[in-house]
């Protein structure tokens, strides 16, 4: 069982995991437009990613007997900014999103529901790791300058090299 609170609650945040995909998403169809691969294909694992962050939040609500409801994701912004404006943005985005599961965090907590908190516990690490890779990426493009060829750097041998899974 879970709170009508909580359900909605998760609910919300399986949309905002799936607005971070189209974000990341239309983040990528940017870079591949920029002619930056390396950057394109770091965002279009990102964006893999928060697809599966939201099936999470989906699959723990049959888990608990509670139920999914899907609702419309907001259009992404169509233009962007420097590289470097990219990843302010990256940021400011998953400190939003760590804000968002540490107001469920509480009102788990607030209602005794140990089972929401415990699941809760990997997205909270899971945050703390997707704010230093953006912090971390945007370091490297402060450092650059947005030099092109610091760009170009950064795209084959940093965003280019991650790997998924
Ligand atoms: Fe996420
Ligand atoms: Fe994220």
């Amino acid at each position: 069982m879970l709170s009508d609170t909580l359900k909605k609650a998760i609910n919300e945040q399986i949309n905002k995991e799936f607005y971070s995909s189209y974000l990341y998403l239309a983040m990528a169809a940017h870079f591949d437009a920029q002619a930056l691969p390396g950057f394109a294909s770091w965002m279009k694992l990102q964006a893999a990613e928060e697809w599966s962050h939201g099936m999470k939040f989906y699959e723990y609500l049959y888990e608990v007997s509670s139920s999914v409801s899907l609702s419309s994701i907001a259009a992404p912004p169509s233009s962007f900014g420097t590289p470097g404006e990219i990843f302010e943005q990256v940021l400011a985005h998953e400190r939003e999103v760590t804000a968002s599961i540490n107001r469920i965090y509480e009102a788990a907590k607030a209602e005794k529901d140990p089972k929401t908190e415990l699941m809760l516990h990997w997205f909270i690490t899971e945050q703390v790791e997707e704010e230093k890779n953006a912090q971390d990426i945007l370091d490297k493009l402060r450092m650059s300058g947005n030099n092109p060829f610091g760009v170009m750097f950064l795209d084959q041998h940093v965003l280019g090299a991650r790997k998924g899974g």
